[in-house]
């Protein structure tokens, strides 16, 4: 059975054919990391209309990578939540306006369930090696959510705590702005920080000694990187421009000696990697699960993939991380539409966006 699988819910334009035993037969992602650069973020207006002029090609070469056409396929699975919603109604019209001309099923994907789903596909290993990852603590870390979840099964999620501000993601992207880094912020900290001194600065560790608490806040984090590279007050007075504006480069010279921005940028990754990792192992102590599953594009940082695995040794944990492609946005981790389809959820045509991860997270 063949299922192609779309996935428009923020700045990347995928599409991906997967069969019900979960080999991938094909894999198309249309990045707009450039478009979104000069502004620092995703511009929600820019990413629905790259998506209208990307989506038709990126399906059309999914399809033809697969070697199949539109009559070889026996279902369309589309992300329909959570999300920005102009990008996530260009997907789904796709979606439904291909089930309703062929007649196939329609099956709603929840993207972040879709994150954790990808840990199902093991790492190194080109086609993916199958594994079982259920029951187990799933935390997303991407650019719009830091959810931590009890996963009883694989979609049977229930929520057990997440950030109160930004995601981990946008704090990376927002700190490197500040820094001035390009966007995506990830990996351009990421490598920043891999000459850098992370015991230089000790920044705050916030809601870390909570143990009440399984959620995280990143904003105060990223107040205190701001203090430090620009001082309190507006950043404009000290020559570094707001975001709605052209970002331009910190001079090296802002930050006050000894600190480099390899220094701010490893202080930072490590306190925010901290967070991670503690409240983490807090959700499997509270759940009594062997098995954390981390997805999301800031599990793709190997400095954070390298602390992951120190601490599932330490405590005898199982951990399981997606390949590198499979953590940022893709269509793959939509093939948690076959486990929909088999518990018999298939939409109609009234299947709409949820854009809020509140509603999301009931979907
Ligand atoms: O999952 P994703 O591709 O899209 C969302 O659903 O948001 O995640 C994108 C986020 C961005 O904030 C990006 O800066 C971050 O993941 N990211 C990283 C790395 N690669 C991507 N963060 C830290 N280190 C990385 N290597
Ligand atoms: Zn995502």
């Amino acid at each position: 059975m063949r299922i192609l699988t779309i996935e428009t819910t923020c700045d990347e334009t995928a599409a991906a054919v997967v069969t019900d035993r979960l080999e991938v037969l094909s894999s198309v992602v249309a990045s707009q990391d450039a478009l979104h650069e000069r502004f620092g973020g995703v511009v929600p207006e820019i990413a629905s209309r790259a998506h209208v002029e990307r989506i038709l090609p990126v399906i059309d070469e999914a399809l033809r990578k697969a070697n199949c056409t539109l009559d070889d396929l026996h279902a369309i699975a589309v992300a329909n939540t959570p999300g920005l919603t102009g990008s996530l109604l260009v997907g789904l019209t796709a979606a439904k306006t291909l089930a309703a001309a062929k007649e196939l099923p329609l099956i709603a994907v929840n993207h972040l369930q879709a994150h954790i789903y990808a840990c199902r596909f093991a790492p190194h290993k080109v086609p993916f090696a199958v594994r079982d990852v259920f029951p187990c603590v799933g935390l997303i870390v991407s650019g719009g959510h830091s959810n931590l979840y009890r996963c009883a099964g694989p979609i049977d999620f229930a929520p057990l705590g997440g950030t109160i501000d930004d995601a981990a993601g946008e704090a990376f992207d927002k700190v490197a702005s500040l820094l001035g880094l390009p966007y995506p912020g990830g990996p351009a900290i990421e490598q920043a920080a891999a000459s850098g001194n992370r015991d230089a600065i000790r920044f705050p560790r916030p809601l870390l000694n909570d143990p009440t608490r399984l959620d995280f806040s990143f904003s105060g984090l990223k107040t205190a990187v701001r203090y430090l590279v620009a001082g309190p007050g507006k950043l404009e007075r000290r020559g570094v421009r707001s975001r709605e504006q052209e970002v331009v480069p910190l001079p090296r010279s802002s930050l006050p000696a000894p600190y480099s921005i390899a220094d701010v940028a490893a202080s930072f990754q490590e306190a925010v990697i901290d967070c991670l990792i503690g409240k983490s192992e807090l959700a499997l102590e509270r759940t009594g699960y062997r098995t954390l599953c981390v997805g999301g594009g800031v599990a793709a940082n190997r400095r954070f993939r390298a602390r992951l695995e120190q601490s599932a040794a330490a405590k005898g944990l199982e951990l399981r991380i997606p390949p590198l492609s499979l953590c940022t946005d893709n269509a793959v981790m939509g093939a948690i539409a076959v486990e929909r389809l088999r518990a018999g959820k298939i939409e109609d045509l009234s299947l709409d966006v949820l854009p809020g991860p509140e509603r999301a997270a009931q979907a």
